[in-house]
């Protein structure tokens, strides 16, 4: 609204100044009404095609801001800025004949902040880190290696201050007896230098897991740091991923402006593994069920899915879904790229509400996905890009993509991210199908009452909830790369 103000008071200015000879109409008062009446003219067909360009969907969002802002704006980041160099106290890399080599696991961001801790882990034990191998027995059976997603020699190169990574294990040493060494999780800078002396008798420690190897908090400043550049700056997806990623972004935008990326994990592993069968037919449920049960890594096999779903643990369904952006005020139109593999089922109870949700598939062509298939970690790269991207990221579950997603955006700025409260939202969702509750005013109010404080703006990590003792704590803690607020967000006037 900031330029209609604008036009709106010069106008007026110029009408004033007429007013002083309107008893005696003279020429160039009749001359100055007609300049006022031009300008109005002017104005008001500018501002009436910009409306109806809006109500059409067209790509004005730009230029004139819509009564909607707030639903887009990113949350107020009063100056902060991120902070990724090291301190003036940072050593040079010597660089050491003692080598880790890592087989990471998980999907796309379980490994990539599990790469990222490897790295620091590798500085802590003074060592030279192969470039990892990559998980190809999960779920996912992905077959990529590490080129295939990355870009390897930027990540090479990028870190070379920190630590020296090498592609390959030299020959000489392939030969050689390695530990096997399953570093204990969530462990500190005493844990891993304890862990050097397994130098004085192997030159190759083989790590055969990397996720959360390493504690949240209480870390040096400098290896935090490192973590950061290590996951924001050197683990860049490769060339032609950033090239279709970025590519998807500008043809998300030139639909509408803005958009949301909705990070619906209502996949079929994900409801299976959570065993979420809320609103799911009995022949639905069954199929899930057996896939739990058949999937040996899976450990728990007996859920309650309406304790589940009580608790807070379900992802979102598309019906929920659908209800929750309405309450929030987003209006049909808008555009929501759905971040996610296959949907499980039931996608037309948010179609109907939001007939613009878009998907890779519609937005890219057959041929520019084709090198994409088979290979879930590389497809995950690109919806991360569209992710990091959007104007606002709504993820449906807590998952490693939506807290790798939601840190990355701190850092860039504290982009808008909306945290479903999930449980609070079940309660609702229980009233509006109990009929206690209707769609319209009251539900707006809750909803929104309800995410005023989860829309991803700035604050300082947090620590484990009171009462949790022992190593339990460390896994309550939240994750270093859901918020890497403050040791890699800064307030100092010196950007670095
Ligand atoms: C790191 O290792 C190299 C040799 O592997 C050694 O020369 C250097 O002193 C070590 N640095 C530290 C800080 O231990
Ligand atoms: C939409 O807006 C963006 C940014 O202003 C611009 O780069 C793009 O070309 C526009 N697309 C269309 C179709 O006008
Ligand atoms: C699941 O939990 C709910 C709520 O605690 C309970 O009412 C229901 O009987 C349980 N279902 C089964 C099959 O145990």
């Amino acid at each position: 609204m900031r330029n209609k103000r604008r036009s709106d008071s010069m106008v007026s200015s110029r009408g004033g100044g007429g007013s002083s000879s309107l008893c005696k109409p003279s020429f160039s008062t009749i001359l100055r009404f007609f300049i006022v009446l031009i300008l109005f003219i002017f104005i008001f067909n500018f501002y009436s095609r910009g409306i109806l360009e809006d109500e059409q969907n067209l790509n004005v969002s730009q230029q004139l801001p819509q009564p909607h802002d707030k639903l887009w704006e990113a949350p107020f980041s009063d100056g902060l800025h991120s902070c990724l160099n090291p301190t003036s106290k940072y050593q040079a890399l010597q660089g050491g004949d003692h080598y880790i080599t890592v087989r990471s696991n998980g999907g796309l961001n379980q490994m990539r902040t599990g790469i990222a801790d490897m790295v620091a882990v590798s500085r802590m034990m003074n060592a030279t880190l192969v470039i990892p191998e990559l998980d190809k027995r999960s779920f996912w059976q992905d077959k990529s290696i590490f080129s295939d997603i990355f870009d390897e020699d930027h990540f090479i190169n990028s870190l070379k201050r920190d630590v020296r990574i090498i592609k390959k294990l030299p020959q000489e040493l392939d030969s050689v007896p390695r530990a096997r060494k399953h570093f204990t999780s969530w462990g500190g800078l005493g844990y891993y230098e304890e862990m050097t002396k397994l130098w004085a008798d192997y030159q190759v420690i083989h790590v055969p897991k990397s996720d959360s190897r390493l504690a949240n908090n209480d870390l040096p400043l400098d290896i935090q740091r490192l973590r950061c550049r290590a996951l924001y700056h050197a683990l860049r997806f490769s060339p032609s991923i950033e090239t279709l990623g970025k590519k998807l972004v500008e043809r998300l935008r030139s639909r509408g402006g803005r958009y949301i990326s909705l990070h619906l994990r209502y996949e079929k592993d994900m409801l299976a593994f959570s065993g979420c069968t809320y609103g799911l037919s009995d022949s639905e449920s069954e199929e899930l069920r057996l896939l739990r049960e058949n999937t040996n890594h899976w450990k728990v096999k007996k859920i309650n899915s309406t304790e589940q779903r009580i608790a807070g643990l379900c992802p979102l369904t598309p019906k929920e879904v659908g209800i929750f952006l309405q309450a929030l005020g987003y209006p049909p139109s808008t555009i929501v790229y759905v971040a996610a593999g296959e949907i499980y089922a039931h996608l037309s109870d948010l179609t109907s509400r939001f007939p613009n949700v878009l998907f890779k598939e519609l937005i890219a062509t057959e041929e520019e996905l084709k090198a994409y298939s088979n290979h879930a970690s590389q497809t995950a790269a690109l919806d991360y890009i569209i992710s990091l991207e959007s104007d606002v990221f709504i993820p449906t579950h807590s998952g490693n993509m939506a807290r790798a997603v939601e840190g990355h955006r701190r850092l860039l700025g504290h982009r808008k991210t909306i945290t479903p409260d999930r449980k609070g939202l079940v309660e609702i969702f229980d009233k509006l199908e109990s009929g206690q509750l209707n769609e319209g005013a009251s539900l707006q109010h809750l909803v929104k009452h309800l995410h005023q404080k989860r829309q991803g703006a700035p604050r300082k990590r947090e620590g484990a909830p009171d009462g949790i003792r022992g190593r339990a704590r460390y896994k309550a803690e939240e994750s270093f790369y859901q918020n890497p607020y403050p040791e890699c967000i800064c307030r100092s006037k010196h950007r670095t």
